[in-house]
Order: C-alpha cells, then structure tokens, then sequence
C-alpha cells in the first residue's frame, strides 16, 4: 500500500473550458499492492489521448470519479502471486485492452474484442474486478481501460503489460500504447492496403498521423491527409503525405477529383459521423473505408445504402489497432528502430499534473498534438 499522487476526473459531462470548470482535480490516494497476476508500474510518461477527453466531456461515458489515462510508460516497481513473465525493473508499454487471451475473441486473434476485457474496462475495474485506489475519505475510484496513467504509480494487470527495448526512451514508448497502435494498426491490419494505393486519411490528431506514417509502411502510392488545422497538415506533409485539403464543404467532390475516382483506402480519425460521412464518401468503387474514431454513441451515420452493393464498398471498425498488442509492437519498435515510424514527431510538449486541465483544452481546440504528462 502506498499514497500516490493521481489526476481524478470528478465528473464527466463537462463541455470546458477546462481551465475554468477544472474537472480534473490532483489528489493523494491510497494504491494497494499488486494483488495475483497483477503489476505495480512506476509511471515515467503518460500521453493525453482524445478517448480521455471523451471520457472528461462525455462522449464515452464512464464511471466517474476515476483516474484518468491511457497511453502510457513506465517500469515495474512490485509484482503480485503468480506473475512470472515480469519482474521488479521490467520497462513497459501498457495497452487498453487487457486481452485474457482464452475467450472466444481472443483465441480468434481479435485481443481488442476480449469479452472480459471489454466488460472490466466499461465498468471501471482491473482485469481482476478489483479497484485499488482509494480516497481520503474511504471512497473506492474507477480505473480507466485498466491502466490509470494519469499517476505517480498505478497498478495493471499483467495482461495490460508490454516489454520495451532499452533504447527506446519512455515518452516516445507511451505513445506506442494508443496513438501508434492504433493508428498504424488500422493501416496495415484493418484496411488492407495494396502498394501503390492511394490513402486518405481524415484527422490528423495523433492516431490520424500515425495512420499517416502505417499507410506509408503498407506501401501507399499517394497518402492524401485531411485536417481543418493548419500545422497538423504541415506535419503530416512532412512524416509522408503528399498532399493535404482542410476538410472544408468541397472537400469530397476536391478528393474525388484529385484523386479521379476516389481514394482507394480511407481511414477516418476525426470520431466524428459527419467526417465519417465524408470519408465514405471519398472512398472510390470497390474500396475499404476503415473508422477508428469514436463518436458519441448517440451519432447516427447517414449513407447511400445501395452503394455498398452496387460498388462492392467495405466499411469497417477498427478498435486497438486491430491488433494483438504483444504480437505488433514488436514490430512496430523496429520500425521505429529503423527510422520508418517517426513518432517522436507527435510529441507537442510535456505538462505536470497541475497543467493536465489547460493541457485537455489545447487537445481540445487542435493546438495540441500529443501532450505527455511527466509525472
Ligand atoms: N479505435 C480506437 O482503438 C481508438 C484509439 C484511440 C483513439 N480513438 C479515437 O480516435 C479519434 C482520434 O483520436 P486523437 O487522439 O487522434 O484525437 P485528436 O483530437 O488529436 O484528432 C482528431 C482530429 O480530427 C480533426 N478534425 C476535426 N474535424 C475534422 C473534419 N471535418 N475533417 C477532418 N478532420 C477533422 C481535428 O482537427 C483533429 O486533428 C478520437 O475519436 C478517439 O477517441 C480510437
Ligand atoms: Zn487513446
Ligand atoms: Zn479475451
């Protein structure tokens, strides 16, 4: 047991600016121990994703008060009975879905669809069923997709845990947990990109960019990135688009035009159902529109029924990248290594604890790219 300073989202709902509603409060808790299958992580870096703001302003509703974050860092400091794959000093990347490995799901190959997983996480718990941190005033908190990163300390399930290469610096390794995961994943496994296609990507936040960068490692021929946001579409040109458009009224007849019929692959980011309208509908004959944005679970999508059939047309969910984590990012470190997956450049600016509101209105308002908390 030991009194971890945490950031603990009081209320969700909360449409800011977070500056002046302050729904995230800093608080000392008290953090048990690991319990069985169970890690204590030491966090050295936490990124600060949009499914976290989602969380704040209440597109993704969860049990409040919790403990924010989920792309994150750090090293090993406790392990609990009967962990054996991981000891005191391990450093680790920690991912959102903690996959049991043995549900239907799972034994198919498809970790982000764990049933366990996904039941612990909407409820706010570990893995376990447990919750570990406890208020001053004897009050148990929730976890966030069974990491908490927002904290000095937290504690995993062994299943959140992967191993990092000693060369790879802990701000960079945080963002491998989401943003790249998931980004690069919904390229190279979801939207099944031939060489020389041409790729649209709509949003680029830090999971669009990382799309960016997974479309150029599938071979892309032409990887067009679209934004509203002036210096995202400058980034973007400069990690391997080759050209962007602002995502303006137009923006799809201007794309079907460049493109003469439409983007063979189109990955939508934005977690928007109009954005997701339009990147169907930039999407050419017999092409894959893949969405990893998450709208708020009352968005309804509004599109030409017919023009699935008569243009053989996919569209597709990808969540976690599509990806089992332990499988992929292996691979995705050696990318890394290897200079093809720049994800330094998502980096915007580190931020303490007490900076997390104001950091939540610069991803807000698009001035932020990727804001990783020190704590
Ligand atoms: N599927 C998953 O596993 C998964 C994982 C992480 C995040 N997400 C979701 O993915 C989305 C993106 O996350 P992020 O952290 O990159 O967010 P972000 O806020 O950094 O990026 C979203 C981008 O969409 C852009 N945008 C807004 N309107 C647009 C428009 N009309 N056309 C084109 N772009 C537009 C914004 O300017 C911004 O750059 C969120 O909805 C998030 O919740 C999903
Ligand atoms: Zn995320
Ligand atoms: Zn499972």
């Amino acid at each position: 047991m030991s009194t971890v300073r945490a950031a603990v989202l009081v209320r969700s709902g909360d449409d800011g600016p977070f500056t002046k509603t302050r729904p995230i409060e800093i608080h000392n808790l008290t953090l048990d121990s690991p319990g069985a299958g169970e890690l204590a992580v030491r966090i050295h870096a936490a990124g600060l994703c949009h499914s976290d703001l989602s969380v704040i302003n209440g597109d993704r509703p969860r049990p409040t008060p919790i403990v924010l974050g989920h792309e994150a860092a750090g090293e090993i400091t406790a392990v609990g009975d009967g962990v054996t794959d991981f000891v005191v000093g391990n450093r680790v990347v920690l991912a959102f879905v903690p996959s049991c490995g043995e549900c239907e799901p799972c034994l198919s190959g498809r970790a982000a669809l764990c049933e366990p997983g996904a039941q612990t996480n909407t409820a706010g718990t570990l893995a376990s069923g447990e919750r570990r941190w406890t208020s001053d005033d004897g009050e148990l908190l929730h976890h966030h997709l069974g990491i908490s990163a927002f904290a000095e300390q937290t504690i995993v399930s062994e299943l959140s845990a992967i191993k990092i290469p000693d060369d790879l610096p802990y701000d960079v390794a945080s963002l491998f947990g989401c943003a790249v995961l998931t980004g690069v994943g919904a390229a190279l496994n979801a939207a099944e990109i031939e060489p020389g296609q041409t790729v649209a990507v709509f949003g680029l936040g830090g999971v669009g960019l990382a799309a960016v960068m997974g479309a150029k490692l599938a071979g892309a021929g032409r990887v067009i990135g679209v934004d509203p946001i002036e210096h995202k579409r400058a980034l973007a040109l400069e990690i391997g688009a080759d050209e962007t458009l602002d995502g303006a009224p137009g923006s799809v007849e201007l794309l079907r035009k460049m493109t003469g019929a439409g983007a063979d692959r189109v990955i939508e980011t934005a977690g928007s159902a109009s954005v997701l309208e339009s990147a169907y509908l930039s999407t050419a004959r017999g092409g894959i529109t893949v969405t990893v944005g998450l709208p708020n679970p009352a968005a309804v999508l509004s599109i030409p029924a017919v023009s699935l059939v008569a243009e053989e047309r996919t569209l597709r969910g990808s969540y976690l990248g599509s990806a089992n984590p332990s499988d992929m990012l292996p691979k995705l470190f050696d990318h890394w290594r290897g200079g093809n997956l720049p994800v330094e450049r998502l980096i915007s600016g580190t931020l303490t604890f007490d900076q997390l509101n104001e950091g939540f209105d610069r991803l807000a308002s698009g001035e932020a790219i990727r804001q990783i908390l020190v704590p």
